[in-house]
């Protein structure tokens, strides 16, 4: 028999069917619609341009007809519930998959419900909501803790998890008033929160008889140790030890067979594989939901545990064509599985796509792809979850051994995995072998190691005063060795971070600029004072500890150290597990500087009506005003690594990571004869808000927006997203970084020794009196905008 089977969807889990279904003797070929960049690798395996959606279910009729298509199988649930399975029925191709009666086991967590209470079937106490006082009245009324769950399918995002009775009402309001997750909020489900070990059960039915594949363990959060957001899923084992086999006969009398025959006589046969995920709590297993198809890695894990002749396509047509028990399955004895997913760094939140993979030929694990494309021959990735490693051996211990070697093997800008798959299997010896700080998600090692990196970068920023040793508690510093007269001397200190613009650095994977960024906040602060920056500290702090990332970032500091002239004496990096995501750092740093206790600035007594007002150029939107351009980013669906509309030869995220201009040796010369009467760090709150900070109360700035250049990536912003100018105003440096306020007479001494120095200055202004503004007053600002 020579079958040609049609396989709908493009994940790691239809990568993983076609892989086992193109080993079966009996498949002449396989189409898959529309597969990814993995699924057509095999000699007879083709991707088809045809999506899974509703829409296209008519095209995919005409595909199947005029191919041939002996047995259809798809993957995703959407599909199923959108009835794919009628639509092929009809025209006389047989579906491995449920009708969409049946497949509103997984579409309405209400009717499942329901389902399980009428056939006895252990879950989760709960009760169905339409009317929000209801409900609260119920959630008020228990005693145990809640999960509260949009009724509909809400991409596997309507589950809320509250701690108090306060977090469960507020649940409920963002369910059924806010409608956060849409129509699928219409109708809610309050269910008791179970507790204990999840297993994934996936049972193969014809309607009567069923086959239970072996359990698998998935692992839904983000990060280590279960921590972090929800996601699709970031690896499986299989068989899951806690799944006993007693246990399992007890899941199998209390759970799968009372489902089976229970959707059978009410009228709706289970036709496919049905996906039990199960509690398994104190009081036995209970069922968490029923969805009506395969896991997604639970299949990348347990499809390579089937013996090599069982073939896979008979079973699926068998179990079409209600004749399940002719056909034998088998699972490999003593053989455990891994899977590890890796994924796009910043998933389950922002990612990039695009980037290419590469996969050392010497991989000894199984390899399925999720999200990737191919083009020309080239695999890149194309979604978040990109692509897995599994591997089988006859322990499980070896098996997520050789599942990681495979990962180690699979190469693409910033990809992530978790590096704990399969930790509760190994839990219990855990616990006999006793707890480590490093099982704990911190490496005191890798802390050690990564001092070891930065010491000669650090080294590099020593300075009269300071040696920059690091190592020790702390960094000493001689004023007097720096030439500081100690008695009249002031010490200035000034702490400040990056802000967002360091998600950004996360995305892109790049990360020794930023490290500018946080010196030249600091340091900018200190000259405005008049005083000159001697030391600098810093503090890092990540989710999870990688030392390239760490000393990349260290490596930015000591840059702008030396930029700045400072010595970086010391600083902190911490690993923070369950802080912060994986792929998440967050930093803050600490600049003191000396001044002379004559030469503080500002001199607000010397100002006058009259005095002028010099900008320097910024090199960027420096480190203010993030927030807003990555909400524009992300509302106006661009990506950091699209080419900068104003820039064509470099990219949004390149431009938008240029570092902060350091102004600091370039304003001292000036400020030490004296020419100088105040400065301004153009920092959050822009033009508007920063230059009366340096201003007498009598006084107010006058700025002509005429008189400098406003560059293009300001403008893009504020009229992609039709900023008003105000905001623009207030947000950004809007190209200039520093205001330096100064007599008349010495503005032509003070632009020359600023443009000796490298500055590009303008004359933007002049003092005047205050009126009822609020210190600044901006000219010409209509011409911002073009139109
Ligand atoms: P679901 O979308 O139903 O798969 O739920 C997402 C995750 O929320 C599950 O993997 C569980 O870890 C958790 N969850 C859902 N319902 C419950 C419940 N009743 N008790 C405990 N955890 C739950
Ligand atoms: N891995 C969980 C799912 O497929 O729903």
């Amino acid at each position: 028999m020579s079958l040609n089977l049609l396989v709908v969807g493009n994940g790691g889990r239809e990568h993983a069917l076609v892989w086992k279904l193109a080993q079966s003797p009996s498949v002449e070929h396989i189409y898959v619609a529309p597969g990814n960049g993995g699924t057509d690798s095999l000699p007879n395996v083709t991707n088809v341009a045809i999506g899974s959606s509703a829409a296209d279910f008519e095209k995919l009729a005409a595909f199947a007809q005029e191919k041939k298509i002996d047995l259809v199988v798809p993957g995703p649930e959407q599909p199923l519930v959108d009835g794919i399975s009628t639509v092929f029925k009809k025209i006389g191709i047989p579906v491995f998959g449920p009708s969409a009666k049946a497949a509103m086991m997984e579409g309405s967590k209400a009717l499942s419900k329901d389902f399980m209470a009428k056939h006895n079937i252990p879950t989760a106490a709960f009760k169905n909501f339409t009317d929000f006082e209801a409900a609260k009245a119920y959630v008020q009324s228990v005693s145990h803790n809640v999960v509260i769950k949009a009724s509909g399918i809400a991409a596997g995002k309507g589950v809320l998890i509250p701690t108090t009775k306060e977090e469960a009402i507020d649940a409920l309001k963002q369910v059924m008033i806010v409608k956060e997750f849409g129509s699928a909020g219409d109708e809610v489900v309050v269910e008791e929160f179970l507790e204990g070990d999840e297993i994934s059960i996936l049972t193969l039915s014809d309607g009567y008889s069923y086959y239970n594949l072996p359990a698998a363990q998935d692992h839904k959060r983000i990060g280590n140790g279960d921590t972090g957001l929800n996601t699709g899923g970031m690896g499986t084992y299989a068989p899951a030890p806690v799944a006993t086999p007693s246990l399992l006969q007890q899941i199998d009398d209390s759970i799968i067979k009372p489902s089976i025959d229970g959707m059978r006589r009410d009228g709706f046969p289970f036709v496919g594989v049905l996906f039990t995920g199960i509690i398994i709590t104190a009081t036995g297993p209970k069922v968490l939901e029923y969805n009506v198809r395969f896991g997604d890695p639970e299949t990348q894990s347990v499809l390579p545990l089937l013996t090599d002749d069982t073939d896979l396509a008979q079973v699926f047509l068998a179990a079409a064509e209600g004749r399940l028990d002719s056909v034998e399955i088998k699972t490999k004895p003593n053989t455990f599985a891994t899977t590890v997913v890796i994924a796009a760094g910043g998933y389950p939140e922002e990612y990039k796509k695009g980037d290419e993979i590469t996969i050392d030929s010497d991989i000894q694990a199984l390899v399925f792809h999720a999200g990737t494309k191919k083009e020309n021959g080239v695999v890149y990735t194309n979604g978040g979850r990109v692509i897995a490693a599994t591997a089988t051996a006859g322990s499980l211990e070896d098996a997520v051994k050789k599942a990681y070697e495979g990962v180690e093997k699979i190469h693409f800008n910033n990809k992530y995995n978790r590096t704990d798959i399969a930790h509760r299997a190994f839990r219990d010896a855990a616990k006999t072998e006793g707890l480590t700080y490093a099982t704990a998600g911190v490496s005191v090692d890798n802390g050690n190691l990564l001092v070891e990196n930065i010491k000669a970068m650090v080294k590099s920023t020593k300075r009269p005063g300071a040696d920059s040793d690091i190592g020790g508690f702390g960094g000493i510093f001689d004023l007097s060795a720096a030439g500081y007269k100690t008695d009249e001397t002031l010490l200035v200190a000034a702490t400040d971070g990056v802000g967002t613009k360091l998600r950004i650095a996360q995305i892109l994977n790049i990360h020794d600029t930023v490290g500018i960024d946080l010196v030249a906040m600091n340091v900018n602060d200190l000259v405005v004072q008049g005083a000159e920056p001697l030391l600098f500290v810093d503090y890092f702090a990540i989710g999870k500890l990688d030392i390239n990332i760490a000393a990349n970032f260290v490596k930015g500091v000591a840059d702008g150290c030396k930029l700045a002239g400072c010595a970086l004496v010391g600083g902190e990096t911490s690993e923070m597990p369950g802080m912060y995501e994986p792929g998440h750092y967050d930093t803050n740093g600490t600049a003191v500087g000396a001044v002379n206790r004559n030469k503080v600035l500002p001199l607000v007594d010397q100002m006058a009506v009259g005095d002028v007002l010099l900008g320097l150029k910024s090199d960027g939107v420096h480190s203010n005003g993030f927030s807003l351009v990555r909400k524009i980013i992300e509302t106006y669906g661009f990506s950091y690594t699209d080419v900068a509309p104003w820039k064509p030869e470099s990219t949004i995220g390149k431009e938008l990571l240029v570092p902060t201009r350091i102004y600091v040796k370039q304003l001292l010369r000036p400020i030490q004869k004296d020419l100088i009467l105040g400065l301004a760090h153009i920092t959050g709150g822009g033009l508007l808000e920063n230059i009366p900070r340096a201003l007498p109360k009598n006084l107010s700035a006058k700025v002509d927006l005429k008189s400098f250049e406003v560059p293009e990536i300001f403008k893009w912003f504020g009229e992609t997203a039709n900023v008003p100018v105000h905001d623009m105003l207030k947000t950004f440096n809007l190209g200039i970084g520093m205001v330096v306020i100064l007599k008349k007479e010495n503005v032509a001494e003070v632009t020359k020794l600023l443009e000796e120095a490298g500055e590009t200055v303008y004359e933007i202004g002049e003092l005047v009196a205050r009126g009822d503004d609020i210190g600044t007053i901006i000219e010409n600002s209509e011409s911002l905008y073009a139109n």
